[in-house]
């Protein structure tokens, strides 16, 4: 994700849903507190009732009028659009046109997020039960104008009324979480119905721990009913999750650390929250995909008394790797500097305390 892939759709946003007057502040500095307040009481409502959402219960939707899918498309949809540009790259599509289904798409996010990116136009179909949210996706997503473009739109109310057909990316942002079990369930199984050969299966989550071991429970069950669907992200292995299984709070997260853009910011300082850096959790299977080798970095290497160590999943393996003081060497400095959700390869052993002749290489395009 580039710094102004955000910033170029914040500005599309911006440009799209403040006043001809809001949108000429935003261009010079900060847009005026009278402009935005419309638009902070509606976020304030939407993230109370968010907040008070009891997890494994149907949310009723707090996006009930056209302000407040606006207010969402201007804060959370930046927001939610970052972790998909971000996890973009680890795709790929051999046609010059993506065909996506995007169920709960709100105000277009994932879509808006992949235009943003400057990908391939898309052939888009939209699932959405909010009226209000429909409209402002059909508003946004049909004044777009960039190198990537919508070849073709439809926005319905239900996934039951797109006829049959099967997609190259199928995605579910933050929607499931908004289900009761069954209901998440039965309509995963739906959208996986979706997904071509060879195609994706992005689900996105609200980066909190709840909601993530849900997500991990249902990455599960994708795993154990459908074998042909192969994780790519961030999982390497296709068995139960040994994080899942071995803790009953750790949660499989990782963190963007974004330029955080100016409306979003103020929109922050307004309502007393932080979003300088976004956790997030998600999944993406490949219809007919492999597996990919290596090892996921689960945990930030940190210093402890018996050396550097961090958390490695990968095929078979699931632990902790240590790095002793007298072994650290140029060899294994990559493992020190890793990230979360970096896939490294690593010359055996992975877990324990890694010898000094240890090789670690970071994989490109993890
Ligand atoms: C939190 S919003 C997420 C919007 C967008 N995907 C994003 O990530 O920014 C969840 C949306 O899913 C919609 N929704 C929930 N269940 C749905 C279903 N079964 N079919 C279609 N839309 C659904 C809600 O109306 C809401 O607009």
């Amino acid at each position: 994700m580039t710094i102004s892939t955000i910033a170029k759709l914040e500005d599309f946003l911006a440009q799209q849903l403040l006043s001809p007057q809001g949108y000429a502040q935003y261009g010079s500095g900060d847009v005026s507190k009278s402009e935005l307040t419309p638009f902070v009481t509606e976020l304030r409502k939407i993230s109370q009732a968010y907040v008070a959402h009891e997890v494994g219960a149907r949310l009723s939707s707090p996006i009930n009028g056209t302000t407040a899918a606006e207010a969402y498309a201007l804060y959370y949809t930046i927001i939610n659009a970052a972790k998909i540009a971000h996890l973009f790259p680890l795709m790929s599509f051999n046609t010059p046109s993506i065909s996506m289904l995007d169920v709960g798409c709100g105000p277009g996010t994932a879509a808006l997020a992949l235009l943003a990116a400057g990908s391939k136009s898309l052939d888009l179909t939209c699932v959405e039960h909010s009226a209000a949210m429909r409209s402002v996706a059909e508003r946004l997503l049909s004044k777009w104008k960039g190198e990537a473009v919508v070849s073709r739109m439809r926005i319905k109310a239900s996934l039951n009324v797109i006829s049959q057909g099967s997609f190259d990316l199928v995605v579910a942002g933050n929607m499931l979480a908004e289900l009761e079990e069954e209901e998440s369930l039965r309509t995963l199984r739906a959208l996986i119905s979706r997904v071509s050969e060879g195609g994706y299966l992005l689900l996105l989550e609200p980066g909190q721990q709840l909601h993530s071991r849900r997500l991990m429970a249902l990455r599960d069950r994708v795993c154990v009913e459908y074998p042909d669907l192969v994780p790519q992200f961030p999982c390497l292995r296709d068995d139960a999750c040994p994080m899942l299984a071995s803790s009953s709070t750790d949660w499989c997260h990782g963190t963007i650390e974004w330029r955080q853009p100016k409306l979003n910011a103020q929109f922050d300082d307004l309502l007393s929250f932080n979003k300088h850096r976004i956790k997030y959790s998600a999944f993406l299977f490949q219809r007919g995909g492999s597996l990919k080798d290596g090892v996921r970095v689960i945990s930030a290497p940190s210093k402890e008394r018996a050396g550097i160590e961090t958390l490695l999943c990968g095929k078979d393996l699931y632990g902790i790797a240590r790095i002793r003081k007298g072994a650290r060497s140029e060899l294994n400095r990559p493992l020190e500097k890793a990230s979360v959700f970096d896939r490294l390869m690593v010359s055996s052993p992975c877990t324990g305390n890694l010898p000094e002749d240890v090789e670690v290489v970071a994989a490109p395009n993890s």
